[in-house]
């Protein structure tokens, strides 16, 4: 079982940003990805829908063999992760916005967090955010517009670009020290966030805590990989696999898949 994959799910090509922080971090993992393109955005489907379409993938990763799923959505993992428990015998993995460490840090006692309308209206959102920033005031923006731009291979274009101005002018109007990435996508967006925001304000996005959360679950359960042959890595996308294969460098083996 050990030697079998870590299967990783998303909406789409965003939750690749998590898949190569456990790649870094656990070289020989084999891993299966699984870009459920063709349905992004989750982030303004209704609880159910994002249930029904969060079972679909790990019923997939399941026939696959995965030891483990990650979650790699944050709109998924805060609508759907307790029913996946619930409902399957496996670890799950999930990712939330890291409100946590933003607000323990903070020094403006402001931060911004940038999210779908499914995470923020989450009530797993809600209660987060309750435990650690009472007291401190937390701008929420639902990012509208910004997975479908990426889905569709435009990270770095002018619409985007315009999009984030809108989108962080209401959180630098009020002096945020911390920027959360509550997205799985968004981290693609750090080299364009970093030049328009001021250097004091911080980005924080979870991919490196997922990734060491990953390592600890699987050890925990004696399932790390013990072979030392190369791993196995395949990523499988119901949409344009062009645009997976491009934000990945073409490092990896991708393919299309009608599921
Ligand atoms: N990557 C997903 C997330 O982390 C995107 C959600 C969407 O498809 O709207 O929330």
């Amino acid at each position: 079982m050990s030697n079998n994959p870590i299967g990783i799910f998303d909406s789409g090509i965003g939750g690749t940003s998590i898949f190569k922080e456990i790649h870094a971090l656990l070289p020989n993992e084999n891993c299966i990805y699984l870009a459920d393109s063709v349905n992004a955005p989750y982030g303004n489907k209704s609880k159910e829908e994002i249930v029904e379409l969060s079972v679909k993938n790990t019923e997939f990763l399941i026939n696959k063999g995965s030891k483990i799923i990650v979650v790699a959505c944050n709109t998924a993992t805060t609508n759907a992760i307790d029913f996946l428990r619930e409902n399957y015998n496996i670890p799950f993995i999930g990712i939330e916005p890291a409100i946590k460490p933003a607000a323990l840090n903070t020094k403006t006692k402001a931060i911004g967090i940038l999210a779908t309308k499914g995470t923020l209206s989450s009530q797993l959102f809600h209660k987060t955010t309750d435990l650690y920033a009472s007291g401190i005031k937390v701008i929420e923006q639902v990012g509208e517009g910004i997975v479908p731009l990426i889905e569709s291979g435009k990270v770095d274009s002018g619409q985007m670009q315009l999009l984030l101005e809108r989108y962080l002018k209401p959180m630098l109007e009020q002096n945020i020290d911390f920027l959360v990435l509550g997205c799985t996508h968004y981290p693609y967006l750090i080299p364009m966030l970093s030049k328009m925001l001021p250097s004091e304000v911080e980005i924080i996005d979870s991919g490196l805590a997922v990734a060491k959360q990953t390592q600890s679950v699987l050890a925990s359960n004696d399932l790390l990989n013990s072979s030392v042959s190369k791993p196995r890595i395949k990523l499988f996308s119901n949409g344009d696999v062009s645009v997976l294969d491009t934000i990945l460098n073409s490092k990896f083996d991708v393919s299309y898949l009608n599921f």
